[in-house]
């Protein structure tokens, strides 16, 4: 059994409320100057408080499903990306097979890879797919950073947002393969360069956890800055060898969007001109693992790409992890 993979329809879902730099001046020593000039952002969606990650992941999963006008009782595989879930059990994806009114019974399940889980998910429904274990799967990534996020740090309160995207594939024979290659790696002993260090088994809540703000993000930008780039270059690279094609035949990169000066020192790197370089970091920050996918639903609505198109992601995040995915729309 060896199918071929489809990618039916993408989608995405971002929350309304949009938080700016002038916002973020009155919350913290920061500039406008300054975000913009280190990070290329100008501004991020943050959710409200009564909205978790399965809320705008269902959002972004009717918004995938209604383009092509399949109902949720059609999937067989339900996988949510996330580092935010609703709670440790049940899995996030279990939550939105109820919110989207499954009545059904799919696989579903979550996996946790950082800034890199929309493309670690994407290669295992690659597998569930041409192995036949999966006909059609909703594959979604889904990060609400904002409930995580330290809004006393001016290091890491500035660079992230929340959003949420899909995407839906189908098993098919007649059809040319979707999905070129998948690239994965991970490291690690960078574990702590990028982390949420209590609430886990190691450190479950307690009234200092709390105190010390040990449930938000903590990182050290500058050592994360320079592997993010070494090895999202060398995950795109691998992926465009494993597809059989050079970077010049990319019609469009679409790179985790951290930072527009990673963004274009990974563009750079690989020869591809910035024209071909995907960016919304500007109005939506670091969307952790939505990111790409966010990406590639827009430049699929806004007909940046369309039927034919060859389209890279590359990821980098917490982990650290990486990875790298070349597909044919
Ligand atoms: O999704 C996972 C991947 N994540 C990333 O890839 C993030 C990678 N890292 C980065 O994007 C950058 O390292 C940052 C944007 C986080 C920081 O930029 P940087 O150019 O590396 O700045 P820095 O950390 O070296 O800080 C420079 C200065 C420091 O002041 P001193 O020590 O030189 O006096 C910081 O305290 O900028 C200061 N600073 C700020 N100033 C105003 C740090 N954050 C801010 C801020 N506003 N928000």
């Amino acid at each position: 059994m060896n199918k071929k993979v489809k990618i039916l329809s993408t989608g995405h879902y971002v929350p309304p409320k949009v938080l700016t730099n002038f916002d973020l001046e009155k919350m913290v020593d920061t500039s406008d100057e300054w975000i913009t000039t280190r990070t290329g952002i100008k501004e991020r969606r943050i959710v409200e408080p009564n909205i978790s990650s399965s809320d705008i992941a269902a959002e972004a999963a009717r918004n995938c499903l209604n383009k092509v006008n399949i109902d949720i009782n059609e999937i067989d595989t339900i996988i949510v990306a996330t580092i935010t879930p609703d709670m440790f059990f049940p899995s996030t994806a279990c939550i939105v097979h109820k919110k989207l009114g499954g009545k059904n019974e799919p696989a579903a399940f979550d996996i946790s890879a950082a800034c890199s889980g929309f493309i670690y998910g994407l290669t295992l429904a690659e597998g569930l797919i041409r192995n036949g274990k999966s006909k059609n799967l909703l594959l979604i990534a889904a990060d609400v950073l904002s409930k995580f996020t330290n809004w006393k740090d001016r290091n890491t309160c500035v660079l992230f947002g929340d959003g949420a995207g899909a995407m839906l594939l189908s098993a098919t024979d007649d059809e040319e393969d979707a999905i070129l290659s998948t690239y994965l790696g991970a490291d690690g002993n960078y574990d702590e360069l990028l982390y949420i260090p209590a609430g886990g088994s190691k450190m479950p809540a307690t009234i200092e956890t709390v105190e010390k703000s040990l449930h938000t993000i903590f990182m050290s930008g500058k050592e994360v800055f320079k592997v993010a780039v070494t090895k999202m270059v060398e995950a795109a690279n691998k992926a465009c060898e494993l597809a059989g094609i050079t970077t010049g035949q990319i019609d469009l990169l679409i790179p985790h969007q951290a930072n527009l000066r990673i963004i274009t020192a990974v563009g750079d790197r690989l020869g591809i001109p910035q024209d071909k370089v995907f960016v919304n970091v500007d109005k939506y920050g670091n969307m952790s693992a939505a990111t790409v996918i966010v990406g590639l639903d827009q430049a699929i609505s806004n007909g940046r790409v369309k039927k034919g198109s060859i389209v890279e992601l590359v990821a980098f995040g917490g982990g650290f992890t990486w990875g790298a995915t070349v597909i044919k729309l």
